[in-house]
């Protein structure tokens, strides 16, 4: 299947922060796939703004090598040098004056004027200034701030705060690239376009929900951010809270961001506070491959978490009485980002299974290998008696689609694109960002006032085993981690 690409109107796009690890990982390989797939209009304007003092012929050299270090397998390299005609760069001083007048004259009227803050958050408040004073940005100019949005309910507060006094909500673009992932969005398709699931979606016929997102990588590289962080603040209250919001909402009445978003917020505003026996956090620690959070994070004392598995519990009519267990971390045994809905077994048997009858699982896999497994019971062939099997009913996306994985547009790509369209719906809303520290805050609060550790694990290991203990308590399991 042939994906529709439907350009996007004229734009000029500006990059706060060009130079930095972001855009060229992410932001501009993902034009250039954009551009490759047609999607750029030909006079589409991209322009790199950071502190180097560089010219455009540079920084479209420095572009180069990022599209060529960062492209996927499959890309087509040989559009870059028809890309990088549409880039240019201005030197900037976010905090003082030097290169705004020569970025005001960079922008053409007329077009679509987006606004990527892909810097520190320090520095959100004096782009948004600076953009409003030197008359660079409109009120129809979009900007886009990248996480972490705050590190807690006041941080968070005051920037929203900050932005809306240059730039309505309409305007702001948070970015949480989960929500660009091509499954992720399937999940409100699966939900929303098929009458299959729906009637079933609930508590009286759902025992419970895991959602794991395990990393093999550790914090190497970013330890300093990623100490005052920890796996709540990097993962959970982002990330996590998005899926969980996607399968728990109720159907929003059109697919409209603020639709979208409002049932969002209900799910958050929803949840229990978390009893202290609902958390175990872990830290990578000693492990025989020599892996050591203590180590990465340089910072012998740290107790920051580098593994964390919670039990939600949401206090809604559909949910209450259907836990939701999370777990998220690093070193981890494999990379995969999946979630498993567990349905309650049949009320009664006719069959005589000697262990019972067994739940339907959905397996709603969103990374790697994206797809969708529905676990069935069946009857073992051959003659003999009646005995029953359970069996996958595996349908991976690619071959469905006939997209080969690297196909599939990566998160940034789409969020980008969906900027200059002007569709909010897959970022998030000032008030969802702040309902979702809200939760958090109390969790961070009561640990840091403590003094216990996270509990260790190996590296390569399924995570701490206080962590297996979360659900045997409930006589559950997780689903075991594997590619
Ligand atoms: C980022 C976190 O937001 O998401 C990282 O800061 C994490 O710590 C990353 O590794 C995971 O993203 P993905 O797309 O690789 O699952």
């Amino acid at each position: 299947m042939v994906s529709r690409i439907i350009p996007v109107d004229e734009f000029d796009l500006v990059i706060f922060g060009a130079t930095g690890d972001l855009a060229h990982r992410k932001i501009l390989p993902g034009l250039y796939r954009r551009y490759v797939a047609g999607q750029i209009p030909a006079s589409a304007q991209i322009i790199g703004a950071a502190r180097t003092k560089q010219d455009d012929k540079a920084f479209r050299e420095e572009a180069r090598a990022a599209i060529r270090e960062f492209a996927g397998k499959g890309d087509d390299l040989s559009q870059i040098d028809d890309f990088l005609n549409h880039l240019g760069y201005v030197a900037i001083d976010a905090r003082g004056s030097d290169g705004w007048a020569e970025l005001k004259s960079r922008i053409r009227p007329g077009v679509v004027h987006a606004f990527y803050f892909s810097v520190a958050p320090a520095l959100f408040g004096d782009i948004a200034q600076r953009l409003a004073e030197n008359g660079i940005a409109d009120q129809h100019s979009r900007i886009v701030v990248e996480k972490p949005f705050g590190r807690d309910l006041a941080t968070a507060r005051d920037l929203n705060a900050t932005l809306a006094r240059h730039f309505a909500e309409n305007q702001i673009y948070r970015i949480d690239h989960y929500l660009g992932k091509e499954t992720v969005q399937n999940l409100m398709a699966v939900r929303f376009a098929n009458m299959l699931f729906e009637p079933l979606w609930n508590a009286q016929y759902v025992d419970h929900v895991q959602i794991t997102v395990a990393e093999t990588v550790g914090v190497g590289g970013r330890g300093e951010y990623y100490d005052h962080s920890g796996a709540i603040r990097d993962m959970v209250q982002n990330h996590m809270m998005q899926l969980l919001c996607l399968i728990a909402m109720e159907p929003p009445y059109h697919f409209d961001p603020d639709a979208v978003r409002d049932e969002k917020l209900k799910v958050i505003r929803a949840l229990e506070p978390l009893e202290p026996g609902d958390i175990v956090r872990g830290q990578y620690r000693g492990s025989p491959d020599g892996s050591d959070y203590l180590k990465d994070a340089e910072n012998p004392d740290s107790r920051t978490e580098s593994y964390v598995a919670l039990k939600v519990n949401i206090a809604n009519w559909r949910w209450t009485g259907t836990p939701f267990y999370l777990r998220t971390g690093k070193k981890l045994r494999a990379r995969t980002s999946e979630i498993v809905v567990t349905f309650k077994a049949p009320p009664h048997s006719i069959f005589d299974e000697s262990d019972g009858p067994r739940s339907n699982q959905l397996v709603i896999k969103l990374q790697p290998n994206e797809g969708m497994d529905l676990t069935v019971m069946i009857k073992e062939p051959g003659p003999g008696g009646m005995r029953l099997v359970q069996v996958p009913l595996d349908m991976s996306f690619a071959d469905a689609l006939g997209a080969n994985g690297t196909d599939m547009p990566d998160a940034y790509e789409r969020l980008i694109m969906d900027v200059i369209r002007g569709n909010q719906t897959l970022f998030m809303r000032g008030d969802e960002v702040e309902a979702a520290w809200a939760w958090t805050d109390p969790i961070i609060a009561e640990w840091e006032a403590g003094s216990k550790r996270p509990e260790p694990y190996d590296a390569g290991s399924s995570g701490p085993e206080e962590a297996l203990r979360l659900l045997h308590r409930d006589n559950r399991r997780w689903r075991e981690i594997r590619p």
